[in-house]
């Protein structure tokens, strides 16, 4: 089999993260420098993870790209450039610390780029638009660096976000990935399975992440894989939260807390207050029985179901009817 020619579109994202990798250490972009220090990240974590950033110019990037030999059409294609409403081109990310993103192959396939300052109006980050090669859905922030690691702990903790996969890499959790700008897919879920059976969610103890994390579980479970869950202190992250007490100190609050989706779910619906009136409570076993009967192995599915009814004190026998009840209606 003859080697293909690598793609363009490999040619620009590589030529462009050097790019923004150069403009970091410019003298203009100081203020990107003192934000990565502001962060605690440190130089070697830049280059490890080839991080950079895009300056505010409306063209930079498409300067330096055409120069290079590359074409508008080629920029857009991997949307670095942007078309305004007057028919001109300007460059995508401006004024942004940028992420490259990296295939499981190595390759760069797209972009984050965020904010220095939150106060801006524009949004946060910014990701590259889904393109032949970037596709959200499948990729899996951080692999290629951690993928050693997953298969070596046989177990992935999952993050929300790029700063969170960085900051516990850096101090030495190394099994770690975060999903790219989406939620968590069926093929994400696939991906890390061939590296380790055990997920556990670590994701930001807002409530955005609490939901997150309940619809993580649901898709998690029809894999035959049983997820873990994690809830960090209030108002962290898992940034914030390593920054704060250190790696050691960090892997033991995880293991301490770690609980089954089982505990997790019921200790969100106490938390929410659904158990304090019967109506309520009926509700909240319903849905869990729901997210029960999502596991394909039954044996399984009889041992959560048990722990359900030892748990809240109601009968197996009512779970027992509770199920037939929703697999009649399923039918
Ligand atoms: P968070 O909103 O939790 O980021 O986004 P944060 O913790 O406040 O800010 P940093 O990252 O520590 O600086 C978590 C993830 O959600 C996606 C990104 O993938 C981000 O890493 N996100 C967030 C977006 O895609 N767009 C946004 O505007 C915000
Ligand atoms: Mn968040
Ligand atoms: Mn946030
Ligand atoms: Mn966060
Ligand atoms: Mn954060």
């Amino acid at each position: 089999k003859e080697a293909q020619p690598e793609l363009k579109e490999y040619k620009i994202l590589r030529w462009a993260a050097q790019h923004f990798f150069t403009t970091l250490n410019q003298p203009s972009s100081k203020q990107a420098l003192l934000y990565f220090e502001k962060r605690g990240i440190r130089h070697d974590t830049i280059t490890s993870f080839g991080l950079g950033y895009a300056s505010e110019t409306w063209t930079g990037l498409l300067e330096g790209a055409k120069r290079q030999g590359f074409s508008e059409t080629d920029l857009l294609n991997v949307g670095l450039i942007s078309k305004s409403q007057k028919g001109g081109y300007f460059d995508t990310f401006r004024g942004r610390i940028m992420f490259p993103i990296f295939s499981n192959a190595e390759k760069i396939v797209g972009f984050a780029g965020r904010i220095l300052n939150e106060d801006e109006k524009s949004a946060k980050y910014i990701n590259s638009p889904e393109t032949q090669v970037y596709q959200k859905s499948k990729l899996l922030y951080g692999l290629n660096f951690s993928r050693d690691a997953i298969r070596r702990s046989g177990e992935a903790f999952l993050v929300e976000g790029y700063m969170d996969f960085i900051s516990l890499f850096q101090a030495g959790v190394h099994n770690v990935v975060a999903t790219s700008g989406t939620a968590l897919t069926h093929e994400h879920v696939s991906l890390i399975s061939r590296y380790a059976k055990k997920i556990s969610f670590l994701y930001d103890a807002d409530d955005a992440g609490q939901n997150a994390m309940l619809r993580g579980i649901k898709i998690i479970l029809p894999h035959e894989l049983i997820p873990s869950v994690i809830t960090l202190p209030n108002k962290h992250d898992p940034d914030s939260f390593i920054k704060e007490i250190g790696k050691d100190e960090f892997l033991k609050y995880v293991s301490f807390y770690k609980m089954s989706f089982l505990d997790f779910i019921l200790n969100r619906l106490k938390k929410m207050g659904s158990f304090d009136i019967p109506e309520q409570i009926a509700i909240g076993i319903k849905e869990i029985v729901e997210v029960i009967l999502l596991i394909p192995d039954f044996i399984t599915q009889e041992l959560f179901l048990k722990q359900l009814s030892e748990k809240t004190g109601i009968s197996h026998s009512s779970i027992e009817t509770e199920v037939q009840r929703q697999k009649n209606r399923h039918k």
